[in-house]
């Protein structure tokens, strides 16, 4: 562990219920983390389940931390920050993570100060089962010291990726946030079509899940590049070679282009509604 800090979660939903539980899981000492909520129920289960501390005042458990992780939905964001700001005359001497979908760092500075150090994080729902990719990105105050904690504390829950600007966020949100759907729609898809071929339901789903499990696991232990483990289960005049054939027939390389471009640019005129 590179260093233990106080921290502060302000929102007790399900990402940070999720962080938290990896934290602790993976070692990191529960007397050290804090989470505030306006009703109890995930309060106390967080407390009954890691130990953790609570409180349903945001700057009781403010007070007490080194970082502060906002973790409500986007729309309250300036509500939450404009509480802290006014009570809170220390923030400057805090790393500040935000987990909230679509407001870029400048805003928080507007929210919280100029000299107020942000990081801003990106994780995607994966994360709920510790096999998340967050994308963060760093205002120019923020130390290496800092980084290094946040990269610790996102390790917790899967995979980090720093990004050089928040363009980068943009991009990763469409590829790893918007992820997840894309391939439980081409795994329907395949389910789909094992059904009607004669599969149930259940066995159909079965055999889809676990062959991406499978795929997604060989590649993570490999080298190879994607294309060469493609290359590698495709005999050439084989089934799968004409499996294949259709797929590139349809331009999927070309579909996934056209997703992801689609998304970025949602995300970017998202990001400007704050
Ligand atoms: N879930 C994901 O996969 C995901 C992925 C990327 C980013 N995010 C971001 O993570 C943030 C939280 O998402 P989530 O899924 O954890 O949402 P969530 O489950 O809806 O949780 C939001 C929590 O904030 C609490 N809250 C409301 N007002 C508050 C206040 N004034 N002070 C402190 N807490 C307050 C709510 O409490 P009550 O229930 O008592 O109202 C609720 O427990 C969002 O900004 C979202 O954009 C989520």
């Amino acid at each position: 562990m590179a260093n233990t800090r106080n921290i502060a979660f302000i929102g007790a939903g399900n990402m940070p219920q999720s962080i938290i539980g990896g934290m602790v899981r993976g070692g990191y000492p529960a007397s050290a983390i804090y989470a505030s909520n306006p009703s109890r129920p995930k309060l106390d289960t967080l407390a009954q389940k890691h130990g953790i501390h609570t409180s349903q005042d945001n700057l009781e458990v403010v007070k007490q931390a080194d970082v502060i992780v906002l973790s409500v939905k986007p729309q309250l964001m300036a509500d939450v920050c404009a509480h802290l700001r006014e009570h809170v005359s220390d923030l400057a001497d805090k790393l500040v993570i935000t987990i909230a979908a679509g407001i870029r760092i400048e805003k928080y500075h507007q929210y919280l100060g100029d000299n107020v150090r942000i990081v801003r994080v990106m994780p995607n729902t994966p994360s709920l089962v510790g096999e998340g990719v967050s994308g963060l990105a760093a205002d120019p105050q923020v130390t290496q010291d800092d980084k290094d904690f946040v990269t610790e504390v996102f390790d917790y829950v899967g995979k980090t990726i720093w990004v050089k600007d928040e363009d980068g966020i943009d991009v990763l949100g469409a590829v790893a946030g918007s992820g997840p759907a894309y391939f439980f729609e081409f795994m329907a898809g395949l389910q789909q079509v094992a059904e009607e071929l004669g599969f149930s339901s259940e066995d159909a789903r079965a055999m889809v899940q676990q062959t991406a499990l499978g795929a997604a696991q060989m590649a993570s232990q490999s080298d190879l590049s994607l294309v060469e483990l493609r290359k590698q289960v495709t005999s050439k005049g084989g089934s799968t070679a004409k499996g294949i054939e259709a797929y590139q027939a349809a331009g999927l390389d070309d579909i996934s282009a056209r997703a992801v471009k689609a998304a970025v640019a949602r995300n970017q005129e998202m990001a400007k509604l704050f």
